[in-house]
């Protein structure tokens, strides 16, 4: 099943809506438009995986942090995971409850812990000086914090280098043979701190569970570890990370099933809850970026479809090389020729491409392209480098319609920066 389908006519639609249509009666630039529904059965899919076990299903808000979108998440049960002090706030803005929630990050600022720790907020510890913070932050606050070990588990994800974290050279987390040396400083603060859990995050776009299955092995190794030692921890955090199928080509994909199926008996076996941080796999599938093309050119050997969309609304292919499916919303003329083009916008960099040597049919100006799987790392990375305002959200309701979430930046919010200065 998937929310945006092609028909028979040639015609992309989303939960019985035609793109075209809701291209038709929105602005005139580029959008983000997402399935509800969509969401709610990505959810539904892991609640149904974890049944049996005590669990909390922590949005890696860093994904998508839409504030309508996450008020939905929070209804349908989700805790948040969160890496700044504002995504704190603005968890804490549509109605999470703190004490489901975690925060992570290797540069957590004081300000922010001293908020995490005042509202009851798990944290993890991701180093020496990040303890330190932990505990005058909660020396502030007059509360004790309960911590996570963030520990780095040193295994490959196999996934591209600037999304993999838990590998031994990563910037995040603590080594596992410094372990001891947090488990007494730990012990050293038993005002500050109580430690509950350990943690660990592998990196992103994961597609083998087997890979979860290996960390989540050493994970419960350190906690025996750490048990041993008196303390009584009972979560563990095994991250995010699952990945999803951004080509489109109907391989099998591990489901949420999967992956919690290779961790359950482990889990089961040491009576833990189960802290898991899903970003990508809860939201990138619900949603597309909707362009329109402003014209075809071909220099040299190359053809390019140039449309209204850039690198500064969604950067993953820029950035990671990332492949996203392309593809026109409406049927083209019969006698449109089959080429094969890069789908570029209009921003001045050569990196500004959605998309490399796609096969499709020569569009006509005004043409409706989508960029697929845009609810993940997409409008929460877009920028408005060469002053391309960040576009507004729409979604389509369980009843069919459509209704905006988020407003498209103006150029009048640019200026609003230099009033009164
Ligand atoms: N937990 C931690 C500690 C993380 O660092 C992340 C993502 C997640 C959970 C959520 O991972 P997910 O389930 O979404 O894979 N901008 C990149 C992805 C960066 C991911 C960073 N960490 C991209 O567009 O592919």
């Amino acid at each position: 099943w998937h929310c945006f389908t092609k028909s028979e006519d040639g015609y992309l639609y989303c939960e019985g809506n035609k793109v075209q249509d809701v291209m038709d009666t929105v602005e005139k630039r580029p959008f983000y438009l997402y399935s509800k529904p969509q969401i709610t059965r990505n959810v539904e899919a892991y609640k149904e995986a974890l049944e049996g076990l005590n669990s909390i299903i922590g949005y890696a808000i860093k994904a998508n942090n839409n504030l309508k979108i996450l008020e939905h998440l929070r209804k349908l049960g989700c805790g948040a995971v969160l890496v700044s002090g504002n995504e704190l706030k603005l968890a804490l803005h549509a109605g999470f409850d703190p004490t489901r929630c975690v925060f992570n990050g290797n540069g957590k600022i004081l300000e922010d812990l001293v908020l995490a720790a005042q509202e009851g907020v798990f944290v993890n510890i991701d180093s020496e000086f990040d303890l330190e913070n932990i505990v005058a932050a909660a020396r502030i606050a007059g509360k004790k914090v309960n911590v996570l070990l963030r520990i780095n588990p040193d295994v490959d994800p196999q996934v591209h280098p600037y999304v993999a974290t838990g590998n031994k050279n990563s910037k995040f987390g603590i080594r596992n043979e410094k372990l001891q040396w947090f488990l007494d400083a730990v012990k050293a603060h038993p005002q500050e701190l109580k430690l509950v859990g350990a943690h660990c995050h592998l990196g992103s776009t994961i597609t083998k569970v087997d890979i979860f299955r290996d960390a989540a092995v050493l994970m419960v190794n350190y906690i025996d570890e750490i048990r041993a030692q008196g303390f009584e921890i009972d979560y563990l955090n095994i991250g995010g990370g699952l990945g999803i199928d951004y080509y489109h080509t109907g391989a099998v994909l591990p489901t949420p099933r999967d992956l919690i199926d290779t961790v359950r008996e482990l889990v089961l076996s040491r009576n833990l809850n189960l802290i898991i941080e899903p970003g990508r796999s809860l939201i990138a599938n619900t949603c597309c970026l909707v362009n329109r093309v402003t014209g075809v050119k071909t220099n040299g050997t190359k053809n390019f479809v140039v449309i209204d969309g850039s690198m500064a609304e969604l950067i993953r292919p820029s950035l990671y090389g990332a492949y996203q499916h392309i593809e026109l919303v409406s049927p083209s003329s019969p006698d449109a020729e089959i080429s094969t083009f890069d789908v570029v916008g209009p921003v001045c960099e050569s990196a500004d491409f959605l998309g490399k040597d796609r096969e499709l049919p020569t569009p006509t100006s005004g043409a409706g392209l989508v960029v697929h799987d845009a609810g993940a790392y997409c409008m929460s990375m877009a920028s408005t480098y060469n002053l391309k305002m960040r576009p507004p959200e729409y979604w389509v309701e369980e009843d069919g319609s459509v209704s905006q979430i988020r407003l498209g930046e103006t150029f009048d919010d640019h200026l609003r920066f230099f009033e009164g200065l």
